[in-house]
């Protein structure tokens, strides 16, 4: 039943690094959320980050998107500093985020939450728009629609929708504009075993130059949605590797297997 990645689909297209980390600390008062993390993921890379409860792994995502500022460390997106950036500084370029909880206009189609996200980051967000540009962006909408496999739910209301399909079109909110790294928090988490499959789908048929990162607890959709796993223990990491490599580490097993793993 393990499907890998394509391998000819992985990090084919861009060079360089996506996200450089060095000495990344977060305190919270005395709490070290995360501590001294060093972490590279190249352009159009797809990590797994793995860990216990209370790890660290959203704090580092925080940290990431500008959220939170790191106490201490560097932050390098594409190569730049932006380790003092303000949020939307890191989303024009190129960063997207889904959070653990759902962020959705409910009352609101598929179609309409799409068409704003990509309205939100085209250029006309303040004017009115020509027909031609607004026909442009619906062309766009029904794209991401597609890529997260809720054609024959446009039109339906997201109240209506399951919760498996509302994580879907988040996925597809955090494509709008032009995403180069996504950070997924948990969004294989409370899924059915069919809305899992879903999803591991829709990741791997994300275009190989969109990275990603993704949190999750799962080892076998780890294994099937990424080629570099980092496994994170009490806010640090605790080991890098492919996921077959995390997966048969005799250590990770003792510590993460016999640790809280959901
Ligand atoms: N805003 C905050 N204020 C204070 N402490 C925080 C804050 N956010 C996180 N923490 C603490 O930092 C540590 C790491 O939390 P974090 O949410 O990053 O873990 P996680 O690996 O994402 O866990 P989970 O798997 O439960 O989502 C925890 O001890 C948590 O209580
Ligand atoms: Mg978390």
């Amino acid at each position: 039943m393990t499907e890998t990645v394509p391998a000819g689909r992985l990090s084919s297209v861009s060079s360089g690094n996506a996200l450089e980390l060095r000495g990344v600390t977060k305190m919270f008062g005395a709490l070290a959320a995360i501590s001294d993390i060093t972490l590279t993921v190249r352009s159009g890379e797809r990590r797994a980050v793995l860990g216990s409860n209370g790890a660290g792994k959203t704090t580092l995502f925080n940290c990431v998107t500008g959220d939170f500022l790191p106490t201490g460390g560097t932050i390098r997106l594409f190569g730049e500093d932006v380790t003092r950036f303000p949020a939307y500084e890191r989303i024009r370029r190129g960063l997207r985020r889904t959070y653990q909880i759902s962020l959705l206009f409910n009352g609101l189609t598929v179609a309409d939450n799409v068409y704003l996200a990509c309205r939100g980051v085209s250029r006309g967000r303040f004017s009115f728009l020509r027909p031609r540009e607004s026909d442009a962006l619906i062309a766009r909408a029904d794209e991401l629609i597609a890529a997260v496999h809720l054609q024959d739910w446009r039109d339906i209301s997201v109240a209506n929708l399951s919760y498996g399909q509302q994580r879907q079109l988040e996925i597809a909110l955090a494509l709008a504009g032009a995403p180069r790294l996504i950070l997924f928090d948990e969004p294989a988490a409370g899924l059915s075993p069919t809305e899992r499959s879903e999803l591991i789908a829709i990741l791997q048929g994300l275009p190989g130059h969109i990275g990603y990162i993704i949190i999750e607890h799962d080892m076998d959709v780890a294994l099937r949605v990424a080629e570099s796993v980092t496994m994170m223990h009490n806010g640090t990491i605790f080991k890098e590797g492919t996921p077959e490599e995390i997966e048969n580490d005799q250590e990770v097993q003792e510590l993460y297997l016999g640790d809280g793993h959901a």
